[in-house]
């Protein structure tokens, strides 16, 4: 029987967002028991981080895991942040796209505002049981929240609240009762822990699992550099985001639009491109129709713009990357580097990356980074696996055609005022071309000094080799060259041994880049005259030999 748009019309309806990812609860990470609770703790501590770095306090976060029947867990993350104001709390627990930092351009952890209410949403469709919540601001009351989400609604649903008075306390605990399967494989809870340890070294963690406490301690005792926050940038701006733009502007004209709304747009630049488009300054930007935005974008498009300012990006820097290796993994050899800013849709990033070799390191191990936040998995689909990928690692004397074969970390850290995620679990890195180059130019950078280091080390391990075999038969063939030459055999040896020395220290002065060593101003140098004897008794000892192998 044919069937008419009436009979589809009564099927359509409006979807809510809580429904939607509740059908898809894979697209935010929660696609098998151990990653779930391996994304509640991360949401958790992702938000604590976001928070205290934002009061200003040097985050205190501690987490238990605890199994309390088969397959169930009750999680608890707890912080020293500012907490939450009570009528904020069922909106931010229970409404999925809530959230202070979608709707501005600053360099976060969180981004969407899906994190923390889609760990309530995981918990409540596999056991039915709330998020409990604990807040004060410090001002003496703790409120106490049990929230669900009215999934249909997409609205908080509160099961119980109440406030205890005269508590000296600030922060917020959270406590899921949820499904899931706690282990330690390679992209565990302690795995993430340990590497928001290494990127985040001012971060104290205290972490009880069911095998036990781990305690992160903190490494540096500073807050790193607060990122500002700035506006957009006219080259990244699109059709529909400028014609919303010019209808939500509180400027009344195009001109203070335009200055005022985007970042490096000064007066004469914003007048040149009025007068470019043939539009009036005065323009209220509400009456541009979408015709004349995309004129304004193409006249735009040509006109030249300082690139966005770089203090909205707060890198860790070379040192805080350095130490943070240095403290988790225990190297013989570690090197960064922080490229300069770059831009990407407008939107500016910024790309650091260290390499540690050896020493603890016993295999290789590649560290993904966003925002000081590990990402664990889906590492074939992001920008910084493609990056290493297309990297001829043997160009750096490093064994490995696509991915090195040493014992060597490599850590890779994005950080940007939005971060282009492939998904909304924010695993992986979209593939935008200018962050690739900015990524692979990073690593060569780094691995151009780790070829280097690796050559003098293998030069070395060679001719100790060597040197080692020689001595192994030096007594024997002493004692030969002895009796063929009918030479004392003392006096062999001496000069034998002499030779092997002295072909020793030159390999080690060369290796040591001996020859520069001793032009450094204010050491004593060779003398001519010394220089002279030496070259001498160098030749003497040649002749010896050479007469005495013959
Ligand atoms: N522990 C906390 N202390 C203070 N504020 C918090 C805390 N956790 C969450 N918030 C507030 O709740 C908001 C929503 O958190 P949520 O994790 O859902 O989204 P987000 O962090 O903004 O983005 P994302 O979805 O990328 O994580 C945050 O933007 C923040 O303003
Ligand atoms: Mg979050």
């Amino acid at each position: 029987m044919e069937r008419k748009a009436e009979d589809f019309a009564r099927q359509q309806r409006e979807i809510s967002i809580s429904e939607f990812f509740e059908k898809n609860r894979h697209l935010l990470g929660y696609d098998n028991k151990v990653k779930a609770l391996l994304m509640i703790v991360k949401e958790g501590v992702d938000n604590a981080l976001d928070a205290t770095e934002e009061a200003g306090i040097l985050p205190d976060i501690y987490i238990r895991v605890k199994e309390v029947k088969n397959e169930r867990y009750e999680i608890i993350i707890k912080d020293n942040g500012p907490g939450i104001v009570k009528k904020q709390i069922p909106r931010i627990f229970g409404k999925l796209l809530y959230g202070s930092k979608f709707h501005r351009l600053k360099q976060n952890r969180g981004q969407q505002g899906i994190g923390i209410s889609a760990a309530t949403l995981y918990t409540q469709l596999t056991t039915g049981e709330p998020l409990e919540i604990v807040s004060s601001t410090g001002d003496g009351k703790t409120h106490k929240y049990r929230i669900k989400i009215n999934v249909r609604r997409n609205e908080p649903l509160i099961i119980d609240s109440g406030i205890e008075e005269g508590v000296d306390w600030r922060g917020v605990q959270l406590r899921f009762l949820t499904e899931g399967l706690y282990r330690e494989y390679k992209q565990s809870i302690l795995e993430y822990l340990k590497q928001t340890a290494i990127s985040n070294p001012h971060a104290r963690i205290v972490f009880d699992s069911p095998n036990g406490r781990t305690e992160f301690r903190r490494g540096v005792e500073s807050l790193p550099k607060e990122p500002k926050e700035i506006r957009p940038h006219l080259h990244g701006v699109e059709l529909g985001i400028l014609t919303r733009m010019l209808r939500e502007t509180k400027a009344r004209t195009l001109l203070s639009f335009l200055t005022g709304e985007f970042t490096k747009v000064g007066r004469k630049t914003a007048k040149e491109i009025c007068s470019k488009a043939e539009m009036e300054e005065n323009k209220k930007p509400k009456s541009v129709k979408d015709e004349d935005a995309r004129k304004l974008l193409e006249v735009i498009k040509d006109v030249k713009l300082l690139k966005p300012p770089t203090d909205c990006l707060s890198p860790l820097g070379n040192e805080v990357v350095k130490e943070g290796l240095r403290k988790e993994l225990n190297p013989e050899w570690v090197e960064s580097i922080t490229r300069p800013p770059e831009v990407y849709r407008g939107w500016p990033f910024q790309v650091e990356c260290g390499l540690a070799y050896g020493g603890s390191i016993q295999e290789p191990k590649f560290m993904r980074f966003a925002n000081r936040v590990p990402l664990l998995y889906q590492q074939g689909d992001c920008a910084i696996t493609k990056s290493v990928t297309g990297i001829d690692w043997r160009r750096y004397k490093i064994n490995g055609k696509r991915i090195p074969e040493e014992p060597l970390a490599i850590f890779v850290h994005l950080v940007s005022v939005w971060v282009p995620f492939t998904s909304e679990s924010k695993e992986a890195i979209a593939s935008y071309p200018v962050i690739i180059k900015e990524i692979k130019l990073a690593i060569q950078e780094c691995a151009r000094k780790l070829g280097l280091y690796l050559s003098g080390k293998r030069k070395h391990e060679y001719h100790q080799h060597r040197i080692r075999t020689f001595e192994r038969y030096a007594e024997e063939t002493i004692k030969a060259l002895s009796e063929l030459s009918e030479e004392d055999r003392e006096r062999v040896k001496r000069e034998f041994l002499e030779l092997i020395n002295s072909n020793n220290n030159k390999i080690t002065e060369e290796e040591n880049g001996g020859a520069k060593e001793a032009e450094k101003p204010g050491e004593e140098r060779d003398g001519p005259d010394r220089e002279e004897r030496k070259s001498k008794d160098r030749a003497s000892r040649q002749v010896t030999l050479e007469r005495l192998l013959r």
